[in-house]
């Protein structure tokens, strides 16, 4: 209670002579309650001065703001939104927070990370996100844009939250992961923008100078207060694989943190199911396949599992295209050989694990 009193001092400060004490702690602790909402209508202070647009997605900083003019939020003052708008605008203010905060970095050549607006502007959002159990929904608003370089960071966030609780962190773990993961890329502000934004193959020279965005990424998190050294090492060992094959160092499973494992799968299935600027996203199902596959050498076995798994246990329900073109629902997923589920069509049910000739084409549209 007294760090957080002491958190608060310099906003208490301002309302200074004007209300009790207790009278502005109770204003601060309930607006806190609706950042993540969004406002019903134009918001004016006491004295018919604007101060927030309707529909604004309150972050900690619209907060501050709306309790600097005393103003003391009712349920009435907020919508609840739909889940598929929630998630869309939770994402796409993450992303253009993210985006301000490249070019910040580029823009200034600081190499010190802005942690008070990350904290304050994008984490809250991921860790809200990656709480829900509604993959296919929050799936569909992490779809790339024309802001692939930001919008994967906000992705990577959302989803390492996500398969952090599938495997079971402990809170405080999932929060370091949650930061760790948002930063993978930071490195990126490094690299020049045309090489991040070029369509055509990438020159011999051009792809080591982007692998660097590792070791950039590392030193970045490193050199900034606030960070921890594990999640330095995301930075620098997200495309690390664990037969050694993967950058900067080429080092092999047992030397690769649990951490940049779990960034490692969601890093790949968000670029590949994402539209890229250099090529088009590949089929979800296409893309299990592939993660499947890369289970032996490349990612680690336990956590690409999990992932697999649970994606697929989310899926039961949704009609799927299979390969000779019939269409059914997925009703149970076998454990041992989750991309082999049983499918109902008509009135049979068939098991794609005993069906090695028939396999599924693609997830349709709910
Ligand atoms: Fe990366």
């Amino acid at each position: 209670m007294l760090y957080s009193l002491m958190h608060k001092l310099p906003l208490l400060q301002m309302f200074a002579g004007r209300e009790s004490l207790l009278w502005q702690v109770m204003i601060i602790y309930n607006n806190e309650q609706y950042i993540g909402k969004q406002l019903a209508a134009n918001l004016f202070n006491r004295s018919g001065v604007f101060v927030l647009p309707a529909y604004t997605l309150l972050t900690a900083e619209h907060v501050r703001l709306i309790s600097q003019h005393q103003i003391r939020l009712e349920a009435h003052d907020v919508v609840q939104l739909d889940n598929a708008v929630y998630y869309q605008l939770a994402v796409d203010e993450c992303t253009a927070a993210m985006e301000r905060i490249f070019e910040q970095l580029r823009y200034t050549k600081s190499r010190r990370l802005p942690m008070i607006e990350l904290r304050g502007e994008v984490i809250p959002f991921i860790q809200q996100v990656g709480e829900k159990n509604d993959f296919f929904g929050i799936l569909a608003a992490l779809q790339s844009k024309d802001d692939y370089t930001y919008r994967h960071n906000v992705a990577v966030g959302i989803l390492s939250t996500l398969l952090g609780r599938w495997l079971k962190l402990r809170p405080e773990e999932l929060s370091s992961l949650t930061i760790a993961a948002t930063l993978h890329d930071i490195g990126k502000v490094m690299i020049p923008s045309d090489i991040l934004a070029k369509t055509e193959e990438l020159t011999a020279e051009e792809r080591e100078l982007l692998k660097k965005h590792t070791t950039y990424g590392y030193e970045m998190i490193r050199d900034t207060v606030g960070t921890s050294h594990m999640q330095a090492l995301v930075a620098l060992q997200h495309h690390e694989r664990m037969d050694g094959s993967g950058y900067p160092f080429g080092v092999q499973g047992h030397r690769i943190t649990d951490f940049s494992k779990i960034v490692a799968v969601t890093d790949i299935f968000h670029a590949m199911t994402s539209d890229r600027y250099h090529r088009p996203a590949a089929p979800l199902y296409e893309v299990l396949r592939q993660m499947e596959n890369d289970v032996f050498g490349k990612l680690d076995p336990y956590i690409c599992r999990v992932f697999i798994n649970k994606l697929m246990q989310s899926m039961i329900g949704n009609e799927v295209l299979l390969t000779d073109g019939r269409t059914g629902k997925i009703v149970m997923i076998l454990a041992h050989d989750p991309l082999h589920p049983l499918v109902n069509i008509d009135e049979d049910f068939i098991d794609l694990s005993r069906h090695r000739d028939l396999g599924i084409v693609r997830v349709l549209p709910q």
